[in-house]
Formats: C-alpha cells, structure tokens, sequence
C-alpha cells in the first residue's frame, strides 16, 4: 500500500442470496469496487438507492465479508452505520462511558471529548437522557458522535446527516474539515450532489462499480 494511504480496497464483489428453493434469489451488488482513502482526504460516496453504498462501508468497516476482493488499512477505524445502533435504556452519557470503556480510554479523555461533542453538535441538554426519549436528529448525534469519540484516524460515515437540522448540517461540515486538517481521513455516504464542493474527491457507485468523478 501507498505511503499516504490509509485505506485501500481492490476489486470487491458481493452477492446477496436469499429466499430457499424455489424463491432462491441472488442479487449481485458489488461487481469489482475500488476504494483508495489517503490521508486529510475527505471522499465522498453517492449513488442511487439501493446502489450498494451501505454494502460497501460493512465490507471496509469488516462488518461483512465480501466474496472477493481485498481490504488493506492502516490504522484504527471509527463507524458510523446508517441505522443508529443504540440502547433504549441508556443516557447519552452512559453511552459515551460504555464505547469509551470499549475502545480502551481513559475515563477522563472521555469526558473531555465527549463534552467536546455535545458543544460542536450542541446536544447537552440530552445528556441525561435516554435514548428512548431522544428524538430521530438527536439519535443521529449520538450515533455519529459515538464514532467520532476516540478520534480515529479513519473515519467511515453513513449519510451521518439524514436527519440533521440546518444548524447542525453546518456544524457538522466545521467538524468534518477539522478532523480533516488535523490529518484524519473520511468517506462519507452522500446524497447529496449539492454537496459536491464539501468534497475533496468523489465516488460513483453505480453497477457495482465505484467511478471516481
Ligand atoms: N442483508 C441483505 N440481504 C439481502 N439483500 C440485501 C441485504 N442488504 C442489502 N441488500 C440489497 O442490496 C442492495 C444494496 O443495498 P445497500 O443497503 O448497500 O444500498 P445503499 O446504496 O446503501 O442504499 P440506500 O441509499 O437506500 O441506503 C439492495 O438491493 C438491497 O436490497
Ligand atoms: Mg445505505
């Protein structure tokens, strides 16, 4: 792998097979995808519903297994998957304490960069509170933040925004260029095509192909 990459991935394919006979059914997603991520890149990756995009981040992330191809990177990787994957019955900030427990940090730095979090996505008020009584753009603050806590140097991202306000779009944005000027590297999951100029580079999932625009 390249000096400056961080993430490199050749040649992936992937089949979805469901169903049992007679209602077997494949749908082949991903037919040869390349991704490479170098380091203070920011890259984004769009394509129509049901493209595969998804598809793609598990396989790098390693939370699916493709039927071919490689994955090489270079680094800790933070996630931020699509649907939040979050406990009902927990504060954000027993949420902060858990995934900090899990990625071995100090109990100080999490409280540190955690209140970071609340401010940059301002979201304090909720952290006290469950997750069942946050509503969906709060969930989603949460989520990306659980990913963004112990400041990995790659960072993979799911359409991080659905469900944010206006305000919180654009802090979202100040975030993301400040992780990417302290040399962190992100792929984020788009729909936007307004968003082109937010981006260093793009990839065009299409096919089951990636087409760097
Ligand atoms: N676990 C699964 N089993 C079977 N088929 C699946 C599974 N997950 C995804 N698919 C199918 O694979 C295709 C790609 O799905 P994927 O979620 O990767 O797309 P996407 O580009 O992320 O879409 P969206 O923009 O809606 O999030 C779709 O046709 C979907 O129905
Ligand atoms: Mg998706």
């Amino acid at each position: 792998m390249g000096e400056a990459l961080l993430l490199r991935a050749t040649a992936l394919r992937k089949t979805y097979r469901t169903g049992i006979w007679p209602r077997r059914r494949a749908v082949q997603v991903l037919r040869g995808a390349d991704v490479r991520l170098g380091a203070g890149e920011v890259v984004g990756l769009v394509g129509e519903n049901g493209s595969g995009k998804s598809t793609l981040m598990q396989i790098l992330v390693g939370a699916l297994d493709s039927d071919g191809g490689s994955v090489d990177r270079r680094g800790a990787l933070g996630y931020c998957p699509q649907a939040p994957i979050l406990y009902e019955r927990l504060t954000c900030d027993e949420h902060f304490e858990l995934f900090g427990e899990a990625y071995g940090m100090d109990a100080g730095d999490v409280v540190g960069a955690r209140q970071d979090l609340y401010d940059l996505l301002g979201f304090d008020r909720w952290a006290d509170a469950r997750v069942e009584a946050l509503s969906g753009g709060t969930k989603a603050k949460l989520n990306l933040s659980l990913a963004l806590l112990p400041d990995p140097p790659i960072l993979l991202l799911d359409e991080p925004y659905a469900g944010f306000d206006w305000d919180t779009f654009q802090r979202f944005w100040a975030l993301t260029r400040a992780r990417r000027d302290a040399g962190r590297s992100l792929l984020i999951i788009s729909h936007f095509i307004t968003d082109e100029e937010r981006f260093d580079r793009i990839y065009d999932l299409r096919d089951g192909v990636t087409v760097a625009r």
